[in-house]
């Protein structure tokens, strides 16, 4: 696996899934894989689940893991092309990525969408130049339009949990006070719509999400018909992705945030979000709390997927 961005990356699912079961029995099976093997996970954005737990997979593996905190540790960098270098930024993507590069065998990028500029963003301009500049495999860790670590351990977990064959799967949007990019539920809705399972859309009218990604889901703008008969309900805020309000905070709409109300016409629905999640804003206390909330195994899953992505780009080092 030379990047892992789309779910088509992983190759087939069902090995992949099978992947992951093998790595949470026995989780040190590759100790050896990863022996004088050094990955750079670089962080231009906060994170607390997918920096602990890419080290984690990555220690796991037998690998060095270093951490580049952007803005933090480093220089702060440059990311557009062509630009006069006067202000605050002190160094370019292209010189510092060969660099990267130079000292690791894989690398994981960890680059919000900045919501301003939707071509940008929607071209993933920063981890193309990694891709291109590296000349290393790259994971990437939630970049401007996809967070490939999180939807693959979200499916993990719902392989894990369902009680049906073929699960009744609604991903509904839930208010949020800030904007926040799309990269998790694009991801969410191209992993579900390559697994089989019965899968729904559900949000206010604006927030209509690229069809690439959408595939055919059903979009039902009714939450609580939506949410009928659901086996998992995946609860995510995001902001338009439409081009005229792209970044833009439409509703904040509280009778979205998902409550008991809405669990009770869910077919005693497994809850899941990705974290971190604002309290009764996203869900209410009643319902993360209670034991039909997947959302601490869901984290936990997140070392699992990023082992099975990690054990792939080093067999084809
Ligand atoms: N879900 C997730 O990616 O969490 P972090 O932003 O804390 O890494």
């Amino acid at each position: 696996m030379r990047s892992f961005f789309h779910v088509q990356d992983i190759g087939d699912l069902d090995t992949a899934l099978q992947e992951a079961l093998e790595v949470k029995r026995t989780p040190f099976a590759w100790q050896q894989l990863g022996r004088n093997k050094t990955i750079i996970l670089v962080f231009f954005n906060s994170s607390l689940r997918t920096r602990l737990s890419s080290q984690k997979a990555a220690l796991n593996l037998g690998m060095n893991p270093i951490l580049l905190n952007v803005n933090g540790d480093s220089w702060r960098l440059e990311t557009e092309l062509g630009v006069v270098m006067d202000g605050d930024k002190s160094e370019h993507l292209r010189e510092a990525i060969p660099v990267i590069g130079s000292y690791c065998d894989i690398i994981g990028v960890r680059s919000f969408a900045g919501l301003t500029d939707k071509e940008f963003d929607y071209n993933e301009t920063i981890l193309r130049q990694f891709i291109e500049y590296s000349g290393r495999p790259v994971i990437s860790l939630e970049s401007a339009t996809v967070h490939p670590c999180q939807a693959f351990a979200d499916l993990i977990t719902i392989e894990e949990h369902k009680d049906t064959r073929r699960p009744k799967v609604v991903m509904t949007w839930a208010p949020h006070p800030k904007a926040l990019p799309q990269a998790v539920p694009n991801s969410f809705a191209e992993w579900m719509n390559a697994a089989d399972v019965d899968f729904v859309i559900t949000h206010p009218h604006g927030y209509e999400l690229d069809p690439r990604f959408v595939g055919d889901a059903t979009v039902e703008y009714d939450q609580m018909k939506a949410l009928e008969g659901a086996d998992f309900v995946y609860a995510k805020n995001w902001s338009s992705p439409l081009d005229e309000t792209y970044g833009q905070i439409l509703s904040k709409d509280m009778s979205w945030t998902v409550d008991a109300r809405h669990m009770a016409v869910t077919n005693n629905a497994r809850f899941m979000h990705c974290l971190p999640v604002r309290r009764n804003m996203i869900v209410s206390d009643e319902v993360i709390d209670s034991p039909r909330s997947l959302v601490i195994p869901e984290a936990a899953n997140r070392v699992v997927s990023a082992q099975v992505v990690m054990r792939k780009m080093l067999e084809c080092l």
